[in-house]
């Protein structure tokens, strides 16, 4: 497995950590749950489950089409980008919770937002492009 993708599957089994431990946070304090659900939600489902789904897809698809991999640098890329929107959307959601900060956290709610969407874009065009044909074949 090629060490970007590896990276994937590393930042997954944290983020399991991280999702559930706010989970037990919320179970054993009830009053925050309000503040951490939804950073919960997405460091479990965008967080362990997306980002597993990313680096067994990356590893496997390209063996099951017998087509290489399109671009690992797509998949650099999309680590970064899913890695900032993930943790920018998750810490907006908690701070801006409590404060007034208005149309601050809906400007950064969204940029994270997008920039989440963005690397979910690559993902989806990096496995048509290999599922296609266009990284070449797997030489046998
Ligand atoms: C140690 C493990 C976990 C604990 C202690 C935990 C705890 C909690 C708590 C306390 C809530 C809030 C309930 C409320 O609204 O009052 C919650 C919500 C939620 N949890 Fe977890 N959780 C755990 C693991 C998971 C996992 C592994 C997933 C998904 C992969 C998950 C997905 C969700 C979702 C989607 C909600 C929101 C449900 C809704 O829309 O109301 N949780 N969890
Ligand atoms: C670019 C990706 C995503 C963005 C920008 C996003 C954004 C949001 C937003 C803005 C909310 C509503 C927050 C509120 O109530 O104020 C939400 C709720 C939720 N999202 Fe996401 N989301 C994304 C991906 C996902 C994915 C992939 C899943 C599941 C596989 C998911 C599961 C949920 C759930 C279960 C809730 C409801 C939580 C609750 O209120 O109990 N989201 N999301």
């Amino acid at each position: 497995m090629s060490p970007i993708i590896k990276y994937f599957t590393i930042a997954s089994l944290l983020y399991l950590i991280v999702g559930t431990g706010l989970g037990l946070i919320m179970a054993i304090y009830p009053p925050w749950v309000n503040y951490l659900l939804l950073a919960h939600v997405h460091f479990l489902l965008l967080g362990f489950i997306a980002m597993m789904i990313y680096s067994v897809g990356y590893h496997v698809l390209p063996r099951f089409s017998g087509f290489n991999l399109y671009s690992e640098i797509l998949v650099a890329i999309q680590f970064y980008l899913a890695n900032i929107g993930l943790i920018g959307m998750s810490l907006t959601w908690i701070i801006s919770k409590d404060a007034a900060f208005g149309f601050y956290s809906i400007l950064a709610l969204g940029l994270f937002a997008f920039i989440e969407f963005s690397g979910i874009c690559i993902f989806v065009f990096n496995n048509v492009m290999t599922l296609s044909g266009k990284g070449g074949r797997i030489a046998a």
